[in-house]
């Protein structure tokens, strides 16, 4: 095997972790980086997590390092602690049977860098690179980066059934990268789709929204569309029509919120399907309440040009993120200065009102309830609208005389 060399003086992430495979090897193991930096390093992107692979087993990495922690110490993962940074070392390993195609019943420690390489996802990541900056290319690896293409290690259909995820996998990396699949591996996927249903969602949703936020999107989201791996997806049975217009705009989500707005809006859903979906996706409330939020603008939007109440009501940020779809949604046109209609806007919150509900019950003279919301909510459109000014006696005044009316 011809190696490739690379100067790991030039790449800080790795000289800085170059003592821990140093320390690993005066023990006489081995040890090599493995995984998505020796891909990134290729690509010329930028270095993420540094993975450390090695022929020593468990205990003799925790033997070695003083400080380590236990994080996957099952699956031949030990976490070194080194000079303020954290390095996630692990065993050679091959895997056993994939009896539910996410996680191997056994894992066999080995002693040899190419049985480890043998069992990775993609031949992108089945790439080692030693001390020396010597990278072991085992699978066409590197041609692979050259020709951007994303093949399976050896049989595509065996690694889809070690970990079905890897299918999901395929079409977020084309997204990153800019890749093709290879066609064995495409094909592959097709084949075996269904096993997606094994994987918990919460992987899944991982991988879509990086396959969603990708750089080449519509590349990946057509593998995901042909492939039909959507069918496996939360609720997404139906969603080829939505994921085909997704695919049919330009625009790139600057956010998981955007996008589900805007597949919500695709698959036609009102607030409450949108939540559901998202429920049924494990989407944090945080990102199901903006998500929410997002998609109730783009149907205000649908209808009218924005207004001084509609900014107020989704703020300025929202605002804008909408306004990149009017044209692709042929929604009305609008020729308004959005920064100037937010500066004039005379509150920008419901705290900014110069009243509050207390003085609202003193100066009626009534009990408290559900009256007090309704009132602060006409004056406050009162007040964005500017058919009130934003005075303490003026709004009681407007307020007593809304009452008696
Ligand atoms: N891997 C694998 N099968 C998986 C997940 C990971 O074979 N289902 C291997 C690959 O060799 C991968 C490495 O484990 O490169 C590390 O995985 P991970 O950190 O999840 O992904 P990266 O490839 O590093 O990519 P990214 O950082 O973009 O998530």
């Amino acid at each position: 095997m011809e190696k490739k060399r690379i100067d790991l003086n030039v790449f800080p992430p790795f000289l800085e972790a170059l003592p821990v495979i140093k320390r690993i090897e005066e023990n006489d193991f081995e040890a090599f980086f493995v995984g998505g930096s020796v891909r990134d390093v290729l690509l010329n992107s930028t270095i993420n997590d540094i993975d450390i692979a090695t022929s020593a087993f468990p205990y003799e990495i925790k033997d070695i390092f003083p400080h380590t922690i236990d994080v996957g110490i099952e699956h031949g993962t030990v976490m070194v602690l080194f000079e303020e940074s954290t390095y996630e070392v692990t065993t050679f390993r091959t895997e056993g049977d994939y009896k539910d195609f996410r996680r191997p019943d056994e894992v066999t420690f080995v002693r040899s860098l190419k049985e480890d390489l043998k069992r990775r996802d993609f031949t992108i990541n089945a790439l080692a690179l030693n001390k020396k900056g010597e990278i072991f290319d085992y699978f066409n690896g590197i041609k692979d980066i050259e020709e951007k293409k994303i093949r399976a290690v050896g049989n595509p259909k065996e690694r889809f059934y070690e970990d079905a995820l890897r299918m999901m996998r395929a079409v977020r990396f084309v997204s990153k990268l800019d890749f093709d699949l290879d066609s064995e591996t495409f094909l592959a996927i097709q084949e075996h789709n269904f096993l997606l249903q094994k994987i918990s969602v919460e992987r899944i949703q991982i991988e879509f929204i990086k396959l969603m936020l990708g750089n080449a999107r519509n590349k990946g989201l057509a593998y995901f569309i042909e492939s039909e791996l959507y069918r496996y997806c939360p609720s997404l049975e139906n969603g080829q029509r939505a994921l085909e217009k997704i695919e049919g705009i330009p625009t790139r989500f600057s956010s998981s919120e955007e996008m589900w707005a805007v597949l919500g809006y695709f698959m036609e859903f009102n607030h409450k399907q949108l939540e559901k979906f998202l429920r049924q996706w494990k989407c944090s409330k945080k990102e199901i309440k903006e998500s929410k939020a997002l998609l109730a603008a783009v149907y205000c939007r649908k209808t009218a040009i924005p207004s001084a109440y509609y900014m107020y009501t989704f703020g300025l940020e929202r605002v804008k993120t909408i306004e990149s779809y009017v044209e692709l949604f042929d929604f009305p046109d609008s020729s308004t200065e959005l920064d100037q209609l937010w500066d004039q806007l005379p509150i920008k919150t419901r705290e900014d009102i110069a009243i509050t509900g207390t003085d609202l019950i003193q100066a009626s003279e009534r009990k408290p309830g559900k009256w007090i919301a309704d009132a602060l909510d006409d004056i406050e459109r009162a007040i964005v609208e500017q058919r009130l000014s934003n005075q303490r006696e003026e709004i009681l005044a407007w307020f007593k005389e809304e009452a008696t009316n």
